[in-house]
């Protein structure tokens, strides 16, 4: 009889175990971030919104987990939180690869391929004139779909831009300029941004360039964005140029410029050069086209430093959360904000709320949390008094720390202990990013999933996002601060898997 009960537990504990490994069938899959079921990927490519769905679709090797031909993959969603992936959208030809790009809505059909047309406009990567060196194999190229994004048609006339010796030419980014009813293309190349516009997304004239001796030029310029944000009543454009190298905390990442923009040149009043994220995972992030006055960022969480690298299998890279963005004036600088979609919130579960608290030495959430998976929303606020940290720990050991540094006024995220880092020699570092705000409350937003933080700090004027690959799921959580903080406010919410 005892026997029998024995082995009963044993049967219960393997099934309720079962339970929380179903949602992580696989080591370090992310539960609510973008990843393809199989394979390679980079760039979030042609991100738009039409009739009710986001599309996104992305640089995907769909024949191994390092980087290779570039084809289009895809994956809709309702709500840019649950996705699901489709079949592949657009697979390399005679003129090559396919590079990363934009997707706009035809409403007025300057195209001609139809009202409301799906226009893809993309970068061909000829893989023999690059071999044979002719500086010419990048060029830029046209498709379309009539059937909500599930088929493509490239255009018969491609490439629609073609290459005039820049070794470096790609990644379009197309938007509608309304004052001038044409469209307008950005276009990274080698060490610049050159802007040309069309009015029919075929015949493209070159406007001016931008940023040769502007910003970070640590690398190759790549993936930039174009798009104006309201604030204080008036328009400022955004440049959204990616680099790498070159980044805030080494590799790949995304700077952005604001200024004007005339339909032709794009003047800077940017003094310093400014980071959308200063982690070392948000890389190649632009805008959805179509949302309104919403501006919807989403970048590629990984970094060229070690994305081939990564321990994950059978897929290689995930999408960062989708991001709000808006201005922000501090002094006499303006930033760009981001923070998580307000759509995030289907995902919140259980949950607990602190209010005013005094931390010192650690204050323990784990059997208040009590969540076994790691994912979670913690929203967070204190005084600007002292140093803290905020630590995500499990069983094995691995440890990941997000805090501040009051000396010097800088936030931080330390993936030195997080688990798994011997892929690449400089993957276990500690990153750390400048604080802009001046008011005395710090407010935090941290979202947490398997293998990923990301921390919008100051309602999002510093952010950083980190992977990090961790033994067994990160299920305990502290805060810490040696000298002692208070917390004002502090909510905890548990989040579910979003992806099938
Ligand atoms: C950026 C990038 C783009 C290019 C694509 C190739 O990560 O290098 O410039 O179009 O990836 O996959």
């Amino acid at each position: 009889m005892k026997k029998i009960s024995i082995a009963f537990v044993l049967i219960c504990a393997l099934i309720s175990s079962t339970a929380i490994a179903q949602a992580f069938k696989e080591k370090y899959r992310p539960q609510f971030h973008f990843t393809p079921k199989a394979n390679w990927m980079n760039d979030p490519n042609g991100m738009v919104y039409h009739n009710g769905t986001y599309h996104l679709f992305y640089q995907y090797y769909p024949d191994d987990k390092i980087w290779g031909p570039m084809h289009w993959g895809h994956a809709t969603s309702k709500d840019m939180i649950a996705w699901k992936e489709q079949p592949i959208a657009l697979y390399p030809d005679s003129l090559g690869y396919i590079f990363s790009g934009s997707a706009v809505v035809d409403k007025n059909n300057t195209a001609g391929f139809g009202k409301d047309a799906l226009v893809a406009i993309f970068t061909h990567h000829d893989p023999v004139q690059e071999k044979q060196k002719t500086g010419k194999h990048e060029t830029q190229s046209i498709a379309y779909s009539l059937d909500d994004g599930k088929t493509w048609t490239k255009y018969k006339e491609n490439p629609v831009i073609q290459n005039p010796g820049i070794t470096d030419f790609r990644d379009p980014k197309v938007r509608w300029f309304e004052p001038q009813k044409k469209w307008v293309l950005t276009l990274a190349t080698k060490d610049r941004i050159t802007f040309y516009s069309s009015p029919d997304l075929k015949s493209w004239t070159r406007e001016s360039e931008f940023g040769a001796n502007e910003g970070g030029h640590g690398g190759v310029w790549e993936c930039p964005d174009l798009f104006p944000i309201k604030h204080e009543g008036k328009d400022i454009w955004v440049l959204i140029v990616n680099i790498n190298p070159g980044g805030p905390n080494k590799g790949s990442a995304g700077q952005y410029f604001l200024g004007d923009f005339d339909g032709k040149t794009f003047t800077s009043n940017s003094k310093e050069t400014k980071w959308l994220d200063f982690g070392t995972d948000n890389y190649a992030a632009v805008t959805f086209s179509n949302t309104g006055d919403r501006n919807i960022l989403m970048g590629w969480m990984s970094n060229w430093q070690y994305a081939n690298q990564v321990p994950t299998d059978p897929w290689r890279s995930a999408n960062t959360i989708a991001r709000e963005l808006a201005l922000k004036t501090v002094g006499k600088e303006t930033y760009l904000t981001s923070v998580p979609v307000k759509e995030l919130d289907m995902l919140n579960t259980t949950g607990f709320s602190l209010k005013n608290v005094k931390v010192k030495a650690q204050l323990d959430l784990t059997d208040k949390a009590k969540n076994k998976t790691g994912l979670f929303r913690l929203d967070f606020t204190t005084k600007n008094t002292a140093d803290f940290s905020i630590v995500l720990a499990n069983e094995a050991g691995n440890e990941l720390i997000v805090g501040y540094d009051k000396a010097k006024n800088q936030y931080y995220i330390d993936r030195s202990k997080s688990g798994k880092i011997d892929f690449e020699k400089g993957f276990g570092e500690k990153h750390i990013a400048p604080r802009f705000a001046t008011e005395s409350n710090i407010p935090l937003t941290l979202i947490a999933d398997v293998a990923s933080v990301e921390l919008f700090a100051d309602n999002g004027l510093t952010v950083m996002t980190d992977i990090f690959f961790p033994e067994s799921p990160m299920s305990k959580l502290s805060i810490k601060s040696v000298s002692g903080i208070n917390v004002d406010d502090l909510k905890y919410t548990v989040l579910k898997p979003s992806m099938e």
